[in-house]
């Protein structure tokens, strides 16, 4: 029987294959290019990503499942089941396959009912949701016990998960609208008024996550590619990795405001815990150098990253969905 867990993620999905040795199966961008007044399908994933920004107008790229939220019911699941078959499980096998699906923390009745919609639509007959703050502290190795409460911050694409989560369940959370796509967004804005050079979200991104650093020296610099704001015309400019710093900071104080509020909210018990073990810190933007380190130096705790922060949900829910006993365990119910 398959054992599939999967994080469908507002920049990247990934799945997890469990019931053999063979991990991550798929990574592939949360995307879908269509077409024409009846937006007919043209490719999903990465040859979807691959025309961002370069399409003709008829033609537009849709992250079906944004920020935690399934926006498009019809993309979403033809995004997936196309995922399922890349993967190689037949719709026969996807009928038996024990599944489970990340949410975001504290995801309302109405976006479960969404979630189980979305299963639904794609076949799926026995699937489990679990709210991501579980799934990536069990892949830091929290050890999960009613006494052992976790402190986890994962910053992902569109979405921040801030919560301290026991066994038990998630003594408080958060889930907020802001990631690396704010990122990406504020450094196109700074390189066309720094640089006089217009460039695409892609290019943006790859600057991020190319030089991207918090690191209060911050050197280099990149080459990139676009438009001149002045004359229009195709242009190039180098970028340096000290104006994109902060572009990133802003974002990474929103969040550590709110984080402040979530600890500030706990029982002394609770946060005595949270003091002695950490904080758990996950999700892509992770990656950028010097940032666990501020986020540590501010919220004045100790810290740790996930290996490959990126995965830290689906490797999580990989554990989880091996495991009949925890995936009940961490189900969260859909009414
Ligand atoms: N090396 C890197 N340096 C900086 N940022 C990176 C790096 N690699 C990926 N990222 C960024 O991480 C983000 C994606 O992270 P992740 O895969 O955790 O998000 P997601 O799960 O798809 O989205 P979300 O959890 O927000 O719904 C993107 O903004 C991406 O640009
Ligand atoms: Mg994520």
């Amino acid at each position: 029987m398959w054992k599939l867990a999967i994080d469908i993620g507002s920049s990247t999905t990934k799945i997890y294959r469990a019931d053999t040795s063979s991990g991550i199966v798929l990574v592939e961008p949360s995307c879908v290019a269509v077409a024409g007044e009846d937006r007919e399908i043209k490719a999903i994933g990465k040859e979807a990503k691959s025309l961002i920004g370069k399409t003709a107008e008829c033609t537009s790229i849709v992250y079906p499942v944004y920020e935690g939220e399934i926006v498009d019911m019809r993309l979403a699941a033809a995004m997936l089941k196309e995922f399922f078959s890349r993967v190689g499980v037949k719709p026969s096998a996807l009928k038996r396959a024990q599944i489970l699906i990340s949410v975001p923390c504290g995801a309302s009745e109405r976006t479960m009912e969404n979630y189980a919609n979305l299963a639904e639509e794609c076949g799926l007959k026995r699937v489990h949701f679990v709210e991501q703050p579980y799934l990536a502290a069990i892949s830091a190795g929290a050890a999960f016990s009613e006494s052992d409460p976790v402190f986890c911050v994962d910053i992902g694409g569109g979405v921040t998960n801030i919560a301290v989560a026991s066994a038990d369940g998630i003594i408080a959370g958060v889930s907020m609208n802001i990631g690396g796509n704010n990122m990406d967004a504020t450094i196109q804005n700074k390189v066309s008024r720094v640089s006089g050079l217009r460039i695409g979200t892609l290019t943006a991104e790859r600057l991020k996550n190319e030089i991207g650093s918090l690191s209060p020296a911050a050197r280099g610099a990149m080459v990139a590619e676009g438009s001149s704001v002045e004359s229009c015309r195709p242009a190039a400019a180098s970028v340096q990795a000290s104006d994109l710093t902060d572009c990133i900071r802003v974002y990474v104080d929103r969040i550590l405001e709110y984080a402040s509020m979530v600890l500030k909210k706990l029982p002394a018990e609770v946060a005595a815990t949270v003091n002695r073990n950490g904080a758990y810190l996950s999700g892509g933007v992770m990656k950028i150098p010097y940032l666990a380190q501020y986020i540590g130096a501010k919220l004045e705790m100790r810290y740790q990253v996930s290996d490959e922060p990126q995965y830290a949900t689906v490797l999580g829910g990989g554990a989880v969905v091996r495991d009949k006993d925890s995936l009940l365990h961490f189900a969260k119910s859909v009414e």
